[in-house]
This record gives structure tokens, sequence and C-alpha cells, in this order.
């Protein structure tokens, strides 16, 4: 018998709860500073992550090791609670730091649309009490955004200077995030990414494995385009972009464009699971966001300070050996040596 499982609901980025306020809706082109040589500070030696514990956050925190920067990392709001001004104050204001890094955020697209006081809270509040510290204490501020602060109706990919208009409640709070964080004039750099996946934490790549371990057929949409990132990758890429001083506005993604479906085929294949992907239309009623359809980011910018990035087809790889001998080892799968295909051991 076929099993069939729909998926995605949506692209999944993950976690995190309020009134019913109307979504704020920018549409005004909005300029963005050319990232500029930084003013203060010289090599990076002392760096601070926050949200250290999430899918970002981790990889973060492992390239700074890497690269021997000394590192002082809050793992969760437990640890630093972004929306909390005066615990950032006294607890940032603590100890030097050559930057601060923002990897905090609340990143469930669908929760979001009916949490919309504490989405706001974290995404927008908090990224704005980060930049008024760091603007006392005279740290950069690095921040993450999202390809949801564009509507995804254009013909082409979105520049920095692109027009934003969110389409849901997570894009307009990740957009005035980053307004809230320029109009401090803290000295900073946002970084616009796409698509994350990771061995680790809530991601797609990771629930289409988990999936067609269970089922024999997935039906997964093919009309929403972006660009799929590692966090690895990002995580180089965003020190790259550090050292490199850039400033401003910069868009960090893999090369090439997918759609959910492309990368569900890809990953079933390079797995050599035993499971059919389908192609199939979003259904607008099937989850509570909207998604942006074609919300493709340019990555000129970034190419230019650090080099163009691989792709995501090369950097998936790794992501997905690591997905599958976690779910062996969780769920007493066996890899057949003969194919590299995976079976349910007797
Ligand atoms: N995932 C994507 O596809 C994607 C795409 C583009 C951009 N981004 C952006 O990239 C950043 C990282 O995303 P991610 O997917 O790595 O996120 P994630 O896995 O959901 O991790 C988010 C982290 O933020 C922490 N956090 C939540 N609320 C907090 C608060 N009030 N104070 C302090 N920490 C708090 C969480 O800790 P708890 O354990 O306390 O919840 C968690 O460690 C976010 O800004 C996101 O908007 C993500």
């Amino acid at each position: 018998m076929t099993c069939t499982t729909d998926i995605p609901r949506a692209p999944i980025e993950v976690p995190a709860c309020a009134p019913d306020e109307t979504p704020q809706q920018h549409t005004k082109p909005q300029p963005h500073a050319t990232p500029q040589p930084k003013k203060s500070g010289g090599p990076l030696q002392r760096i601070t992550i926050i949200g250290a514990r999430g899918m970002l956050g981790r990889d973060l925190v492992r390239e700074a090791a890497q690269r021997g920067l000394e590192v002082r990392a809050f793992a969760s709001r437990d640890e630093l609670d972004i929306t909390d001004a005066a615990t950032v104050e006294e607890i940032l204001g603590a100890e030097p730091t050559d930057a601060v890094i923002n990897a905090a955020g609340w990143t469930n697209v669908d929760r979001a649309e009916t949490n919309k006081v504490d989405a706001y809270a974290v995404n927008w509040g908090g990224p704005a009490n980060l930049a008024w510290c760091c603007k006392r204490i005279g740290a950069p501020l690095v921040h993450f955004s999202s390809n949801h602060v564009f509507d995804g109706e254009a013909s082409k990919p979105y520049d920095e200077d692109a027009p934003t208009a969110p389409v849901n409640v997570y894009g307009s709070s990740k957009l005035d995030g980053e307004e809230a964080i320029r109009s401090s004039e803290a000295e900073h750099l946002i970084v616009r990414s796409s698509w994350l996946f990771a061995p680790h934490g809530k991601n797609f790549v990771r629930s289409i494995i988990d999936e067609a371990l269970r089922s024999t057929e997935l039906r997964v949409v093919n009309d929403r385009f972006g660009r799929p990132t590692s966090t690895a990758d990002l995580a180089r890429l965003t020190y790259d972009l550090m050292e490199r001083g850039a400033r401003g506005t910069v868009h960090a993604a893999n090369d090439e464009i997918a759609t959910w479906y492309d990368l569900a085929k890809c990953v079933v294949a390079q797995a050599a699971l035993p499971c059919r992907v389908q192609p199939r239309a979003t259904n607008a009623e099937s989850s509570p966001a909207q998604r942006p359809r074609r919300g493709i980011l340019a990555i000129g910018r970034l190419t230019d300070l650090v080099g163009r990035p691989r792709s995501w087809h090369e950097a998936i790889g790794p992501c997905i050996a690591e997905l599958i001998a976690a779910a062996a080892e969780r769920d007493a799968w066996r890899i057949r040596p003969e194919t590299g295909e995976l079976r349910r051991a007797a």
C-alpha cells in the first residue's frame, strides 16, 4: 500500500507567541548602505553570539572556534532574553566584545500569524534592544534577516535595495527588526538568508528524511522558489563578511535556485531512500501563513565581497550523510552496503 505524505505544509523555519494587530505593510524602496570598511576595532578576537543553541547559532559557534575566536555564547532565552532591554544592557555591557552576533529569532512562520506580539517582541524588540546596547558599548551588531521581507512577485532575484513587502507576520516582524537596527545608527551588518538546512535543528531537509523513512511517496510543493542554504556555509560566509569589514545589508545564501520539490527530490535521491517524490501545487488553505512565491535573493553583493558561494547541491551532501547516520542509529535502520539504500533492521 502506498502511504502518501503531503510535504511540506510550509517551508520550515522554526520555534517560540498575541493580539490581533494587522501586520504593517512596507512597500517603499529602502536604499541600504553599500557595505563599508568598518570604522571601529581591528581583527576579530572576542565575539558574542546570542541564540547559540539554534540551528544557525550552533554553526556560528563551531566556525568561530575553528577560526580561533574567543566566544561568549548565550544558548537560549534562559541565558539572555533579548526582549528584556535592562538585562541586555547589563549582560552585554559587562564584558568587552569585538562584535555581537544575533542568531536569536522567532522563526516559526505559521505560528507568528496567531502569536504576533511574541513574534514582534523577539524579531523587532530584540534587535532594537541589541542595537541600542551595541551603539552604547561601541560594538558592531551582526543580525540575520530573511527573504520573507519580500513578497516574491518580482520576475528577477531581489537585491539588497529592492522594495520590501512582506506577505506574512514573520516577514513584517523581521523587516521591522532590520529598520530598528538601521534607525539606531549602531554599526551593523544585516545578513538576509533563506531556506536554512542543517543536520541539527528543525528544518525541511531533516523533515524530508524523517518522512521518507516512514512513507513510500511524498508530495512536495513545486511552485515556491528560493535558495536553499547550509547553516555551516552561512556561518562561514558571515565571518568572511565580518573579516572583510562589511557593513549595511548583504544577502548571503548558497548558489542555485530550487523549489521545495527539487530540494526534496535531491535529498531522497542522495540518501538513496526507497520513496517516490511527486510535485504538487501550493494549497493556500493548508498553512496559516502565505509564503513569497519567488523569494529569491540576489547574491551579487556577497560575491563581490567574499567570492561566489558554492551551490546548495554541493553543500547538502554532508548534511544528508549526518542525518541518515543519526536516523540509522536512532531507529535501527541499516544501510545496505551493495546499494547504499536504507532498510529497517530485522
Ligand atoms: N530557518 C530559516 O530557514 C531561516 C531563513 C532565513 C533567515 N533566518 C533567520 O536566521 C536566524 C536564525 O534562525 P534559526 O533557524 O537558526 O533559528 P532557530 O533554530 O529557531 O533558533 C533560534 C534561537 O533563538 C533563541 N531565542 C528565541 N527567542 C529568544 C529570546 N527572546 N531571547 C534570546 N534567544 C531567543 C532560541 O532559543 P530558545 O531555545 O530559548 O527558543 C534559539 O536558540 C533568525 O533570525 C531567522 O529569522 C532563518
